[in-house]
């Protein structure tokens, strides 16, 4: 990607998240290079320069990431790159240049950004409001709340977790009413169509999910895909990922605490195969944001804690689940576990407590 700041011509590898200055003469050479060509032939080609830098040029840009060699693993990946990724570049460019590869900054790091960047700058407003337009109120219902409209009203974030196990069903019911197969229907152009309780776009259902199964009653600590098939867990890696889950998580550290944390991704070909606008991009981030609220509200409904995170170390994750990060890449990340207290009572969870108090007494 190139553009101007200022009266710089600036250049990014949005695939190596690598940002540089570069002036005419990079420019041309780059420019040059835009079909295979080895450096001799440059050296020929382009006349007023020296061999010498020629050639330290081509190194200089290969080493940054801005030249690739012809049958590296590099050129291979954005190879696939180009075939898999079929919108224009809109949205290859967000996508891959706002991947994080760095640690979560300290507490004291985020604290001191928040002081230098929000000091003297009032919050906008939290509400729009059209004072001088006719309105009519709308109803408080005071009639008894049915289930569904509690679990809603009680859905928020719990990072307070105890580390205790929850049990096979409902880490079971999570992953059915949040990933699983309702039911599926054949159509005469696109084949076998998913049903789920969220909405996808085209039902395409491009997101995948893997578990980090921390403490789950009857279930192995490990690294889990899950199978929307057949409703199961395929073990790819035993062992403790605790620490890990911390890791991944760029810092965040209850995640730990999580009885399963699980990280969706997206397969890039199954939405491509259908749509080639790069606004179809906005399509994977809906898409994992209405499971994520699914998530969220079972977790609620079932009486136990749920997170979901965004800040994630991607490029970490897909080395871990070894995926390329091209043809599937990591978006989203939701967590489930014990919470340490209950905001709402002991043993009060939704699916049980029928209890209804007046909407309008929240
Ligand atoms: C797109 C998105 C990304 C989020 N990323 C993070 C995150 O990286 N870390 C985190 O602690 N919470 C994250 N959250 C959770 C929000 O901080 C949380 O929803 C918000 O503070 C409101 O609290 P509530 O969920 O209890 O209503 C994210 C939420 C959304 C929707």
């Amino acid at each position: 990607m190139m553009y101007f700041r200022r009266e710089h011509l600036i250049v990014e590898n949005y695939m190596r998240r690598r940002t540089f200055k570069i002036d005419l003469n990079a420019m041309m050479l780059l420019s040059y290079f835009s079909t295979w060509r080895t450096a001799s032939e440059a050296s020929q080609s382009l006349s007023g320069y020296t061999r010498e830098s020629i050639f330290h040029s081509i190194r200089n840009l290969r080493d940054n990431g801005l030249l690739i060699t012809k049958d590296s693993e590099e050129a291979k990946l954005e190879n696939k790159f180009g075939h898999e990724w079929l919108w224009p570049t809109a949205s290859r460019y967000y996508h891959f240049s706002t991947k994080i590869d760095d640690p979560h900054n300290s507490a004291d790091e985020i604290n001191q950004y928040y002081k230098k960047y929000l000091k003297g700058r009032k919050q906008p407003p939290i509400y729009k409001s059209y004072h001088k337009q006719p309105k009519i109120n709308l109803s408080k219902e005071s009639r008894p709340e049915a289930p569904f409209f509690r679990t809603l009203r009680r859905r928020h974030s719990t990072r307070e977790l105890s580390g205790n196990a929850i049990s096979f069903n409902d880490l079971s019911r999570l992953a059915f009413f949040t990933w699983g197969r309702i039911s599926s229907y054949k159509t005469r152009e696109f084949g076998e169509l998913l049903h789920k309780t969220s909405p996808s776009a085209g039902a395409r259902h491009p997101i995948e999910t893997y578990g980090i199964i921390n403490n789950v009653e009857g279930i192995e600590p490990g690294i889990y895909h899950y199978s929307v098939r057949d409703h199961s867990l395929e073990l790819l890696k035993a062992g403790d990922f605790r620490e890990r889950c911390e890791v991944l998580t760029a810092g965040h550290s209850w995640t730990r605490n999580a009885s399963a944390l699980f990280i969706m991704t997206a397969v890039i070909a199954r939405t491509a195969w259908k749509y080639r606008v790069p606004r179809v991009y906005r399509a994977f981030l809906l898409d994992a944001g209405h499971l994520s609220q699914s998530f969220l509200l079972v977790a609620t409904a079932l009486g136990l804690g749920a997170f979901c995170i965004g800040i994630l170390r991607d490029n970490l994750i897909e080395k871990e689940l070894n995926l390329d990060g091209v043809s599937e890449t990591v978006l989203f990340a939701v967590g489930v576990g014990q919470p340490l207290r209950s905001p709402h009572g002991p043993n009060e969870s939704i699916l049980h407590d029928h209890a209804q108090p007046p909407l309008n007494q929240g």
